[in-house]
């Protein structure tokens, strides 16, 4: 059987709340990422690397780079958490600002957290503000997404067990 590893980092607590819905629904190990691989890394066969997406970079990315040669004898899946609508070409998106030029084949999914600019940090503020501001063309091709990155009144929160069905069925496939 599949022994299966689940590492996250949450800046606001959305991954985690995935993090703990996989736990409670396969069985699997979750771990913190400061915590880095384990030392019998090589009695598991799967892992999730779950993570925020921040100016559009995946916050696992780092985590990924410095275990590549470990994590390239692993099945990898990555679960980004973001803001944006899930939309057609989204993971496909994620894959090529991220992974694209690291030696890992990851299979990449998505789900949708949250979004509360009055809850956010003074830097993340600032992130917000300024990335709104350059990226204001490009945003707007997704209305959606613009409105959301321009609001600095309304808690969303969007997280849904339902984002995880594609982590599960990558989980089950047996090789
Ligand atoms: C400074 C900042 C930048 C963000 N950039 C993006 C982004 O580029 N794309 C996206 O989909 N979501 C973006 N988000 C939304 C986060 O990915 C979302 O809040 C997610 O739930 C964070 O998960 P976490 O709380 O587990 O870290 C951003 C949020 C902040 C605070």
């Amino acid at each position: 059987m599949d022994r299966i590893l689940v590492f996250y980092t949450s800046g606001y607590g959305a991954t985690r709340q995935y993090a703990e819905w996989l736990e409670a629904g396969v069985e699997c190990e979750v771990r913190q990422m400061e915590e880095g691989l384990p030392e019998d890394i090589e009695n598991y066969s799967k892992v999730i690397i779950a993570g925020g997406i921040y100016a559009g970079k995946f916050g696992g990315l780092d985590f990924m780079k410095k275990y590549a040669d470990q994590l390239g004898k692993m099945k990898v899946a990555v679960l980004a958490v973001g803001a944006e609508n899930f939309h057609k070409g989204l993971t496909e998106k994620i894959w090529l600002q991220n992974f694209k030029d690291l030696e890992l084949d990851v299979e990449v999914c998505y789900a949708r957290g949250e979004f509360d600019f009055r809850n956010m940090k003074f830097s993340d503020k600032m992130m917000v503000r300024i990335g709104y501001m350059i990226y204001k063309k490009k945003l707007s091709e997704n209305p959606e997404q613009y409105k959301i990155m321009g609001d600095r009144k309304t808690a969303y929160d969007w997280k849904d067990e339902n984002y995880l069905k594609p982590v599960v069925k990558w989980l089950e496939v047996r090789e």
